[in-house]
């Protein structure tokens, strides 16, 4: 999708659709929906929706005014109403996009807004519009918002349906006014391009069944996307795994006919201090049938996408390799299928992963932490400074934070309220869950260092308490993304399928590093 930036008056724009968002500025206090004070609760029950075209154009307002002051529309988030030949403006359709309450309307909302647009638009069979940025928000601000949530709406994961209409917008035209400089607005949107290309080129990593998407194919995509942007890139096979003595990760590969691959894309700019190194490591199980700790068959299918960490790690490297900044950055995707066999690792073996420390395995579905424990410590092994890993770790993460907030980890304050002021400026929803030293008790072993499965209770803490074990010291970041990378079903801004959720969050945290 081509980006451009647009200072004309919006009316002056020729487009197939001028997209103009709508906010509600009715006196509703939005905290205050529920409360028991009987006055407050008659006050939001009369307050009428306020609708205001959230743009100074005169033309749009007016062609707008008829049917926002009729009552008709509630004003809701992804409220759709499009307008043919609206008259003043030279645009060919007007579509009016609620973006729900004015007071808390941000660039998180509008985001999401312009998926939306993009995705009602192409079902239209629309290839290009153009959108008015709300001037509430800083211009520059929005164009990265716009841009970046336009790319997500514009991904469709039906690749192998003989039907599939590949729809997609070609070109967006963001229209913003006031005083921002017209080439750090063109920046900002080539930036937020890199993101969302990135953040797609993930998401058909994630989408591949697993049959298309083994630890060598994925291996090959690694290399020929670094190929293309410049980053190093080594794929290694079973042979360096055992040199390397990576009796975790191993134990994991051993079960499955595939080979694994361990993939170690690096990304060194002249002029990049020796330090930080950042290392991102991503688990890359491409598909998880539990090994003999086997999974029921329901729902089984899934697990083709339990190597989005990696592939996530996969898609920042390119955006980090593209935008250039003055860090250092390593990223290692442990790649294997985790399967029953003849050679699968049992309950109740042990393994000693590359760090030295011996694990009794108790569940061969609890994999992902074995591969990301030596990933980890490999990664510091390096030379890294700082680790982020991303995994669709536990079952556990989703029953504590449901569908919405991905979980965060953190061995160390500072490093976490880095990565929570990136993760904020990305608009991704995360939620720190604890690491206390007393889950350490979940993970002892009566005849190994630990074991690689706490049991249920705490699940995602367990899981994240065994990976600090390989972290050690260095300051570290785990994000469990078992529910979040994957949409379970379409909304209006996102298709159904992998989300690519993480992908902004690291690729801004790595940017905090460059200064
Ligand atoms: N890949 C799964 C976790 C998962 C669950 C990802 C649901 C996406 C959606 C992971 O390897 C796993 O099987 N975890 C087990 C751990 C348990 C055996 C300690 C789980 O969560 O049940
Ligand atoms: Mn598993
Ligand atoms: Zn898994």
């Amino acid at each position: 999708m081509k980006t451009i930036i647009s200072l004309t008056t919006p009316a002056e724009l020729e487009t197939e659709a001028l997209v103009a968002i709508v906010l509600d500025h009715a006196e509703k206090d939005p905290t205050q929906t529920n409360s028991t004070d009987p006055a407050q609760r008659e006050k939001n029950k009369n307050a009428k929706p306020q609708l205001k075209i959230a743009s100074g154009d005169p033309a749009v307002q007016s062609v707008a005014a008829d049917l926002l002051a009729s009552g008709e529309l509630a004003g809701k988030p992804f409220e759709i109403n499009l307008l043919h030949k609206p008259s003043g403006l030279k645009a060919k359709r007007l579509l009016l996009l609620s973006g729900g309450s004015a007071k808390k309307f941000s660039s998180y909302d509008l985001r999401r807004l312009a998926g939306a647009a993009v995705r009602s638009l192409k079902s239209r069979g629309i290839r290009s519009f153009a959108i008015v940025a709300p001037s509430t928000i800083p211009a520059e601000e929005a164009v990265r918002a716009v841009v970046e949530g336009a790319h997500v709406g514009n991904f469709d994961s039906d690749y192998y349906r003989s039907d599939r209409k590949d729809q997609k917008i070609d070109s967006l035209t963001v229209v913003t006014s006031g005083n921002t400089d017209k080439a750090v607005l063109e920046k900002a949107a080539g930036e937020a391009q890199i993101i969302g290309e990135s953040q797609n080129f993930a998401r058909d990593l994630v989408n591949e069944p697993s049959n298309l998407m083994t630890p060598t194919i994925l291996g090959e995509r690694a290399k020929k996307m670094s190929q293309e942007v410049g980053l190093k890139c080594e794929v290694y096979g079973a042979d360096k795994i055992k040199e390397l003595k990576m009796g975790a990760f191993w134990s994991v590969a051993q079960g499955s006919d595939e080979p694994p691959a361990l993939i170690v894309m690096t990304y060194e700019p002249v002029g990049a201090p020796a330090k930080p190194v950042l290392g991102l490591v991503g688990k890359g199980i491409t598909f998880d049938t539990g090994g003999i700790s086997i999974k029921p068959a329901d729902g089984m299918e899934k697990m083709k996408y339990d190597m989005a960490g990696g592939a996530t790690m996969i898609g920042a490297m390119r955006a980090i390799a593209l935008l250039k900044p003055k860090v250092k950055v390593i990223g290692i995707v442990c790649a294997t299928e985790n399967m029953p066999s003849g050679k699968a690792q049992k309950p109740g073996d042990v393994q000693i992963a590359m760090s030295g420390k011996s694990i009794e395995i108790i569940n061969t579905d609890a994999e992902g932490r074995l591969v990301l424990a030596d990933g980890l410590f490999y990664a510091k092994q390096l030379g890294c400074t700082h680790l982020v890993d991303a995994a669709t770790l536990t079952g556990a993460v989703v029953v504590a934070l449901g569908y919405t907030n991905a979980g965060v980890f953190a061995n160390d304050d500072d490093m976490y309220g880095r990565f929570s002021a990136a993760n904020a400026k990305a608009g991704e929803k995360m939620w720190r869950l604890p690491l206390d030293d007393e889950y350490k008790e979940n993970i002892r072993s009566s005849i190994a260092d630990m074991v690689n499965s706490g049991g249920r209770w705490g699940g995602a803490v367990n899981a994240a308490m065994f990976l600090k074990e390989f972290a050690e010291e260095t300051p570290w970041i785990h994000l469990d993304i078992a529910g979040t990378a994957w949409t379970e079903e379409a909304k209006p801004w996102i298709a159904k399928g992998p989300s690519g959720i993480a992908l902004r969050s690291l690729v801004e945290f790595v940017k905090g590093f460059a200064g």
